[in-house]
């Protein structure tokens, strides 16, 4: 009895606000359900409206986590309740139909389950559904009235006090209190209310316009009043915008800096307020004053006459900082100031800005040797650029360092302009000879041990020496019947025969300039003089360098030679025939060398006789050298004697000798007369430049 007054109490209440739709309830209800039974049920709300099921009887089979039999609640597909067992409506009225509800506009459904088998009759469930408005204004967090809310059966809508209105969001509720006071020279504007306080959610804009050669200046009153966070943040804000900028936000009991000359004849004042909060505002007064320029207006200048402000038609020169120019689009583009008169509207014709010189990429050869450090260098006024050498087998000669400078060069650490040099390391070969090298009496090299020794079969054979990555040295004889550019010389190899091979890793270089010493007597038929026995071969191309093919160092100009000073001559010149006991001389396969010492001067003018009344000259331009038992011979010509001797430990080697010629190797006196380099290293550095610098 208590239960059915229950009911029609529950069932009459909610139908006050909510419409019943109908009924959900187990198959067979109430007679109880059978086992494999099942049901499903699903309904919508409409918009602005949520749907709710109540329960008024439960009774089904009881399990762990109701896993035989049970009603699925699920609200927008997700299970909002799981049911089984036996439930008295009081019940089921106080923890479960309250969470039987839908979203706003959103869908339940229901779906019931039984098992296979039931050892009790049980009744099943039964409920009603209904419909009911949803009520916004009270239920739902997302409403954002910002004043007054009103529901209504479907929906809502926001309302304001009076002397608001309701923004275009339809939510927030804002005041009129933008202004365009165009063409006024003068007036007073002020925050809404004032001297009240301010709106809430306001958004006024204020502007101001004035004719072109007038400026606004605007006097705020000391009584300032806008919503500040204990932080010093602004929470409302009153900012000043003119073309060139904007000033604020102002906010706190702190107005902006009063008179405040915009130097703009347009103006807008932005005011804006929050939801919260009781505060005055602000009011300022404007007024217009004739424009001025400015000198602090280009940067990186000065500016000659100084003065705080310049009326219309004032000139001034305006001269820009060290290593700035004026982007003057071309006009007059090489000089540092120009002149520029104050517009009556405030600003400079012309107005050039000072922009920095620019040293571009520095003009480095495109060989690859020489490069910069990093990828993308900054290259203005006092920028910096690194240099280094893109290989071992160079050093940078010269500052690594270079800054822009103001006059827009490169220039290094020590204040020139010239660009850094990546010059060869000579002289330091990366195989060194152990033994002492017993030509004639020689001993055999191993690649790399003379690594400068360039080996020349055609159109006669003979050597040459390697002095830098495009330049070789020869005698003068090897080479005078040469054309220029016929020349191939090979270079990191100690056999001869291999020149032929392709397979190798010889090195062919052709010539592109023979330049054989002008003193030297080319075409002597019954040659008696070899003085100035030296030429230079530069090559077409440069050469990389390797382990087997480094260049030699020159000697110092005025080095000088001591008597018996040890050092070593190599080539693939004619030898002692070992294999056979005849005294027949051969052609070395393998480049040979021997460690000889140099002679006196009486020995040396000693000289060979070419005939009964010809012996060989002898000059300044020469030395003898040899060794019991060791000398150069014939084919060796043109190359190196170098010192120190190559078994020394000294480093670097130097080119003290070229095989010029010498007592007839038969003859076994063991006699090498040498050109003596020393004396050409001037010509040799002379001749190297002005041919390289005459190359495009
Ligand atoms: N003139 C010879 C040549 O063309 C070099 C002779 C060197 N003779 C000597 N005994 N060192 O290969």
């Amino acid at each position: 009895m208590l239960r059915l007054r229950s009911l029609l109490l529950l069932l009459f209440s909610h139908l006050a606000h909510s419409m019943l739709l109908g009924w959900v309830e187990s198959p067979g209800y109430p007679s109880g359900y059978l086992p494999h039974a099942s049901s499903n049920w699903s309904r919508c709300a409409p918009i602005g409206h949520i749907l709710s099921i109540r329960l008024i009887h439960l009774d089904l089979e009881d399990s762990k986590d109701c896993e035989n039999d049970a009603v699925k609640v699920f609200s927008n597909g997700n299970l909002i309740s799981v049911l089984c067992g036996k439930k008295e409506f009081e019940e089921l009225q106080a923890n479960v139909n309250p969470s039987l509800t839908s979203s706003s506009g959103g869908c339940l459904s229901l779906s019931f389950e039984s098992d296979y088998s039931n050892v009790h009759r049980h009744t099943g469930f039964r409920g009603f559904y209904t419909v009911q408005d949803y009520d916004e204004c009270e239920d739902d967090p997302d409403n954002q009235c910002t004043q007054f809310c009103h529901n209504f059966i479907g929906g809502y809508y926001c309302s304001c006090r009076h002397g608001y209105h309701l923004d275009k969001d339809k939510h927030t509720c804002t005041v009129s209190c933008s202004e365009d006071l165009s063409g006024l020279s003068q007036g007073e504007v002020s925050s809404p209310s004032w001297p009240g306080s301010y709106a809430e959610n306001a958004n006024c804009w204020y502007t101001l316009s004035v004719e072109a050669h007038l400026q606004l200046e605007l006097h705020f009153s000391e009584v300032f009043d806008v919503e500040q966070s204990p932080d010093g943040q602004c929470i409302d804000t009153l900012k000043i915008e003119t073309p060139s900028g904007t000033l604020g936000p102002f906010c706190g009991h702190t107005p902006p800096p009063s008179p405040y000359l915009t130097h703009s004849h347009k103006v807008k004042i932005h005011f804006t307020s929050d939801g919260f909060g009781s505060n005055k505002g602000f009011t300022f007064h404007f007024q217009t004053r004739d424009k001025v320029c400015l000198a602090d207006v280009i940067p990186h200048s000065t500016v000659t006459p100084q003065k705080p402000e310049y009326r219309p038609g004032e000139k001034v020169t305006v001269t820009c900082d060290l290593g700035y120019f004026p982007n003057t689009k071309g006009v007059n583009a090489f000089s540092s100031e120009y002149v520029t008169s104050c517009h009556s509207t405030g600003i400079w014709v012309p107005h050039f800005p000072c922009e920095p010189v620019d040293c571009g990429f520095p003009n480095i050869p495109e060989d690859g040797i020489l490069k910069l450090v990093g990828d993308n260098p900054q290259t203005q006024y006092e920028d910096q650029i690194l240099f280094t050498c893109n290989s071992n087998y160079y050093t940078l000669e010269g500052n690594d360092t270079y800054t822009c400078s103001a006059n827009g060069e490169w220039i290094s650490r020590g204040g020139k302009t010239e660009m850094p040099k990546c010059t060869p390391i000579c002289g330091i070969p990366t195989k060194n000879i152990a033994s002492a090298g017993r030509i004639l009496g020689g001993e055999k090299a191993k690649l790399g041990e003379i690594p400068w020794h360039l080996f020349i079969r055609e159109p006669s054979r003979g050597g040459a020496t390697l002095i830098n990555d495009r330049w070789a040295v020869t005698a003068a004889h090897v080479v005078e019947n040469t054309e220029e550019t016929s020349l191939r010389l090979y270079g990191g190899l100690v056999d001869g025969s291999k020149t032929r091979n392709t397979q190798s890793n010889v090195v062919v270089m052709e010539s592109d300039r023979i330049i054989i010493h002008p003193n030297y007597a080319v075409g002597t038929e019954e040659r008696i003089n070899f003085d100035n026995d030296i030429a230079l071969i530069r090559l077409a191309s440069r050469v990389n360098f390797g382990p087997n093919l480094i260049p030699i160092c020159l000697p110092d100009a005025n080095r000088g030679l001591l008597i018996s000073e040890q050092g070593t001559v190599s080539g693939w010149g004619l030898t002692e025939n070992r294999k056979t006991t005849n005294k027949n001389l051969v052609l070395a396969q393998m480049l040979q060398y021997a460690h000889i010492g140099v002679y006196s001067l009486e020995q040396c003018e000693d000289t060979p006789y070419m005939s009964d009344d010809k012996r060989m000259i002898f000059t300044n331009n020469m030395f003898c050298a040899g060794a019991p038992g060791k000398d150069s011979c014939q084919f060796d010509s043109g190359g190196p004697f170098v010192l120190p001797m190559l078994s020394s430990s000294q480093r670097p080697f130097y080119l003290t000798g070229i095989v010029s010629w010498g007592s007839p190797c038969q003859e076994k006196k063991y006699k090498g007369y040498y050109t003596k380099v020393e004396n050409y290293v001037d010509w040799i550095k002379e001749t190297i430049d002005k041919v390289d610098s005459s190359e495009i």
